[in-house]
C-alpha cells in the first residue's frame, strides 16, 4: 500500500464553487473543515442517539447519491460509518476493524466531503473487517472489490485520512459528480 503523502491543499476551481456552497448538502462537511482531519479515538456505545445518527446517515448518503459516508463527515466525531455499495442494503458498520487485506486493486474514488474531485486508488482487493452492527451484534464481513474499496475509504475517514491522502496524483481531476460513474465515495 503507498505511504500516506503529505496532506495536499485542495484548491476548488470556480466551476466546481457550487458543490461547497453552504446552502448545499449543508448536513455534509466538506474540506478544509478540520473535523475531516480529527482520528477518532473513543469506540462507540450504542444507544438511541447513536441510531438517530446511523438514520441521518443513511438519509443524507442516499440524498447525495453516495456509496458510503463516515460519522465525521456529519461532524459526529464517532467511529461508525454506513456503506451501500451496489447491491448492498445500507449497513452500519459500528467500531469496525480490518483485521485482514489481500491483493491490490486500482480504482476511481471520489468523496463526499471533496465534491467533483476524483482520482485512482490502489486498495486491497479484499478485507475482513469486524464490526458491531446496530443492534450491537459483533459481525465479520468479507468485502472484495468495490464492496472492500468502500469500506476502506469509509474506515480512512475514521482515522482523519482522506483519499487524496493516497491517491495517485497523476490521476486526480475534476468531474461533475452526475458525469462520474461507478465512483465511491
Ligand atoms: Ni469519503
Amino acid at each position: 500500500m503507498p505511504a500516506i503523502i503529505a496532506e495536499m491543499e485542495i484548491v476548488v476551481p470556480d466551476e466546481f464553487e457550487y458543490l461547497y456552497a453552504p446552502d448545499k448538502n449543508r448536513e455534509i462537511l466538506k474540506v478544509p473543515n478540520p473535523v475531516l482531519r480529527q482520528k477518532v479515538l473513543a469506540p462507540v456505545k450504542l444507544n438511541k442517539k447513536t441510531q438517530a445518527l446511523i438514520d441521518d446517515m443513511i438519509r443524507f448518503m442516499k440524498q447525495a447519491n453516495g456509496v458510503g459516508l463516515a460519522a465525521p463527515q456529519v461532524g459526529a466525531l464517532q467511529r461508525l460509518c454506513v456503506i451501500a455499495p451496489m447491491d448492498m442494503k445500507p449497513t452500519a458498520l459500528i467500531n469496525p476493524r480490518i483485521v485482514k487485506k489481500d491483493g491490490e486493486e486500482v480504482g476511481v474514488e471520489g468523496c463526499l466531503s471533496i465534491p467533483g474531485l476524483y482520482g485512482e486508488v490502489i486498495r486491497a482487493a479484499y478485507v475482513v473487517v469486524e464490526a458491531e452492527d446496530r443492534r450491537g451484534r459483533e459481525l465479520t464481513y468479507e468485502l472484495e472489490g468495490m464492496h472492500a474499496r468502500v469500506a476502506q475509504h469509509e474506515i480512512d475517514h475514521l482515522d482523519g485520512v482522506l483519499f487524496t491522502d493516497i491517491v495517485d496524483l497523476t490521476t486526480l481531476h475534476w468531474a461533475h459528480p452526475d458525469g462520474e460513474p461507478n465512483r465511491a465515495e
